[in-house]
């Protein structure tokens, strides 16, 4: 018992020492005590201390059928039997051939081509580049699209390109020097509406937005980059019925490709395997990533139509190659956890039972409104986001040095709740496999943990 204390002890040593933890402040973080994971089980994480908390946000979004799965272990060490890595430049690996193809099953119809990446960033990157290269190439292109429309308040991950494409000031402003422009409109929020409308007697202005900006630049926009219906890094900010098949439409008209960010919203989080399958959508790039290997390992994938990728076809030295890998793309690894992932889906007809629970969570979160400082609470799917004010009835949001996002989260944890906020709202997005049970609990620790914090 004294040695694991001691171990205890050394690792937490040890992680302030030497770990620079991302999206954390750590002259704050060195003030806490650190919570180190040891093992997962289902849907409850397990610290070194023996701690269990209930994993309230997958993992950072990843998880889908529960830590330590049977399945997704055994298809790790059989792969692990066989090889753990090799490379997908100029040649194949068994995983890889067999993921994309049963990959292709799933996604929206008319997408036929699979482009492996290792996050949702470099998914991100390779969409981009692959339709400014198609544009550049192919002879139904047009080497004047060079730009991208992009939306306030989008989050499309970490790398230069992708944060070019960002909309998120706390996380984006400070690069703007390194970023290239883009054309960017007001997305959807209806709770604070950019237009000052309400939803939906107006008739979804948001689109008015999106189609002032193509008219006027349709002929240098390559693509229009959106996260469909919604916005996970900004809040959980969801759009209203209708507008991205008003996205769509409109891309079809003024000749613009458009590129959906599934890497938050894919694999089941929304109550359909995919958010596009909502609004009947087929978008011509997608981005995949975190729920694409059941959140074991970093996998991603950027799926494209045939005719985007014909564009790319040529002789040698015509230079139409698309020179983009990263040394881990199509990890196989990675893959034959994915394949397993999507197995079990089918196998236990995992979107059809997700039913029941996406309308046990709403009525759950329906008590919140008698929380004085829940200002706002958005569901879809197992996607939650519940926005904290000061003031209900003017939306005043809370001071940001009070740092009530991350307060309520340490009073979860006490309760064995493991969450993370974004800033001042409250994030619940559960593995596909929590049960009713388990939601139960999660929804009746947050509901108590923002009472205390608030309520005081
Ligand atoms: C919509 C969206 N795109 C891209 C990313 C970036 O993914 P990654 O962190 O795997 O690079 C995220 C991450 O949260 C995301 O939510």
């Amino acid at each position: 018992m004294e040695i694991r204390e001691e171990e205890i002890r050394e690792l937490e040593k040890a992680d302030l020492e030497c770990i620079w933890h991302p999206f954390t402040q750590m002259e704050l973080y060195r003030r806490e005590k650190p919570v180190i994971i040891e093992k997962g089980r289902g849907c409850r994480l397990y610290d070194m201390e023996g701690n269990a908390y209930l994993d309230g946000v997958s993992s950072l979004w990843t998880n889908v059928h529960g830590h330590a799965r049977t399945e997704l272990d055994e298809a790790l060490k059989a792969q692990t039997d066989l090889i753990a890595h090799s490379t997908l430049l100029g040649i194949s690996s068994v995983p890889a051939v067999r993921f994309a193809r049963k990959l292709l099953d799933v996604v929206p119809s008319g997408l036929t081509k699979v482009f492996y990446s290792d996050s949702g960033s470099t998914s991100v990157e390779i969409a981009l580049k692959m339709a400014f290269q198609y544009h550049r190439q192919s002879p139904k292109g047009n080497p004047k699209k060079t730009k991208f429309l992009t939306f306030v308040n989008a989050y499309h991950g970490d790398t230069i390109g992708s944060v070019s494409l960002g909309g998120i000031d706390l996380f984006h402003e400070m690069y703007r020097e390194l970023l290239f422009e883009t054309y960017k409109v007001a997305s959807p929020y209806c709770y604070r509406c950019p237009y000052g409308r309400d939803y939906p007697g107006c008739k979804l202005d948001c689109l008015l937005g999106v189609e002032k900006m193509l008219d006027e630049h349709h002929d240098e926009i390559a693509a229009v980059v959106l996260e469909p219906l919604v916005q996970g890094a900004a809040g959980m900010l969801m759009q209203p019925e209708g507008f991205l098949r008003g996205v769509r439409a409109l891309c079809d008209h003024y000749g613009v490709f458009l590129i959906a960010d599934e890497v938050a919203v894919g694999f089941g989080r929304t109550g359909k395997m995919f958010a596009c399958e909502h609004e009947g959508v087929t978008p011509d790039i997608l981005c995949l990533a975190k729920g694409i290997s059941g959140g074991y390992l970093p996998l991603a994938a950027t799926v494209t139509s045939e005719e985007i990728f014909e564009g790319f076809l040529g002789e040698f030295t015509e230079n139409k190659t698309f020179f983009h890998g990263h040394t881990y793309t199509g990890n196989p690894l990675a893959c034959a956890v994915a394949i397993a992932s999507l197995d079990l889906f089918e196998k236990e007809r995992i979107i059809e039972n997700l039913q029941p629970k996406i309308a046990f969570l709403k009525e759950k979160l329906s008590a919140f409104k008698n929380l004085s400082h829940v200002g706002d609470i958005r569901q879809r799917g197992l996607m939650v986001g519940i926005e904290l004010v000061a003031d209900r009835n003017t939306r005043e949001g809370l001071p940001v040095a009070d740092r009530t996002g991350h307060q309520v989260i340490l009073e979860a944890r006490k309760r064995g709740i493991m969450i993370r906020p974004l800033g001042d709202i409250i994030v619940l997005m559960p593995p596909l496999a929590m049960s009713v049970e388990e939601l139960d609990k999660l929804c009746e620790a947050t509901y108590e943990s923002i009472r205390v914090v608030t309520e005081k």
